[in-house]
Parts: structure tokens; sequence; C-alpha cells
């Protein structure tokens, strides 16, 4: 069985972290020990970096935060320039070491990515990389929007170049106003080579409880 589930997204800010919390309350839901991970992230806010709160909020086994997350950058930039401006360069020994800490601690590890799926991470490694390095199956969250099919057309395709499996997806209302959402998600359906997890509809308010309830993660295979 895997440890744990590499979650990718059809762009930057269409609710990766938003469906990891969802996706770390439904398998608690199911009596599991659950942690997030954000193993590289880049934007800070006062002095923090939001997604790895909310993971942290979400996971409920007692893991550092170092752990939880090993890079942090303070500008919103893509990881690979954000490191080599403070003269670092992301090390996946590093993020491999922690990932196993916190696969001790869990029954299953949500990692979210950073970016899309082919972000850069260093100068020779991109997210896709860093996923097949952890061999997880890979959960891409699609944000409903125009243009999103060939973005989720496109990150199935480099999953599947990296020989993961794609899990599952998630469609993930982000633009209220998005026309012919139920058409576009069959579409999905029809030509995504994994389950459809759910439909979280936009909802500014929701907590990552609620949405958890929308997620059927008895449907992700065994791996
Ligand atoms: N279904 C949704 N309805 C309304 N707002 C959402 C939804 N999903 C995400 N958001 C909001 O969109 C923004 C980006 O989501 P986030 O989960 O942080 O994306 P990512 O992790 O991919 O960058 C956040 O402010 C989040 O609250
Ligand atoms: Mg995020």
């Amino acid at each position: 069985m895997t440890t744990g589930y590499f979650v990718t997204g059809t762009d930057t800010g269409i609710g990766k972290t938003t469906v990891s919390c969802a996706l770390l309350h439904a398998f608690a839901a199911q009596g599991k020990k659950v942690v997030g991970m954000k193993p590289v992230a880049a934007g800070s806010e006062n002095g923090q970096w939001p997604d790895v709160e909310l993971l942290l909020a979400a996971g409920n086994v007692d893991v550092p935060r170092q752990k939880i997350n090993p890079y942090a950058f303070d500008p919103p930039i893509a990881p690979h320039i954000a490191a080599q401006q403070v003269g670092m360069e992301i090390d996946f020994s590093v993020i491999h070491r922690a990932y196993q800490e916190l696969s001790a601690a869990a029954d299953i590890v949500i990692v979210e990515g950073v970016g899309g799926f082919l972000v850069p991470v260093n100068q020779n490694q991109t997210g896709a990389d860093l996923a097949k390095s952890l061999n997880l199956p890979v959960i891409l969250v699609v944000g409903m929007r125009l243009g999103c099919l060939n973005h989720a057309l496109l990150t199935a395709q480099a999953i599947k170049a990296v020989g993961l499996p794609l899990a599952g997806w998630v469609a993930n209302c982000i633009d209220p106003q998005m026309k012919v959402l139920a058409e576009n998600i069959a579409t999905l359906e029809q030509r995504l080579d994994g389950p459809l997890l759910g439909v979280v509809p936009f909802d500014l308010e929701m907590h990552a409880q609620e949405s958890a309830k929308l997620l059927d993660v008895v449907t992700l295979g065994s791996y």
C-alpha cells in the first residue's frame, strides 16, 4: 500500500492546498493518521507560509514543521529562482529524508507539489521528477475554468510520461461564472485515465472538513 499521494494541479492558485487539506480530512475520517507535506513553499505572508499552516492544521499527527516543509522562500516566484536568489539549491535527498520521517509517523502523507507538474525545482529537476523520485501516485486538481481541459490533459500526459499512476482527479470549481461546467467535467471524465474523486463547488466559506465529505477517497485504488 502506498504511504502517500502527490497532489498536483493544472496551475498555481487553482486549489491544490484546498484539496490537499480536504483529502487529509477525508482520510482522517476513515480513521487514518494523516499528515500534509509541502516540500517547497514560495511566497511568505507576515513571516508565514499559508500552505504550510493550512496543511499543518489539517493533519492529525505531531511532526516537526521542518519535516512538513523543508524548503521555504519569501518571494512568490518559481522555486529554483527563489532558491538561487539566496544561494541555495533544492536537494531531493533532503525532501526524501523528511518524507521518510513523515511516512513513519502517519498512515498517509499528502504531498502538495509546487506550482504545476513541470515547474522547475532546481537547475535540472522538475516537480514531475520529485513526484517520480518519491514514487507516489498522483492526484490531479483541476481548477475548473476556461482553458482547464488543455491543462488537465497536458498534465495527465506528463504524469504518464514519468510512469506514475493518476490515482484520481478532483474538479475544483474556482470560477463561479464558468460556462458549461458539467460538460467540461464530463469531458474530463471521459478522457482522463483515473477516477473523479469529487467535485468541490465554488464556496469561499467552505471548511476543509466539509469539502472532505465531497471526496471519495475509497475510490482510490491500492498502489
Ligand atoms: N472551490 C473553491 N471555492 C472558492 N475559493 C477557492 C476554492 N478552491 C480554492 N479557492 C481559493 O483559491 C485560492 C487558491 O487556492 P489554493 O488552494 O491556495 O491553490 P494552490 O494551492 O493551487 O495554489 C485560495 O484563496 C483558496 O481559498
Ligand atoms: Mg498551495
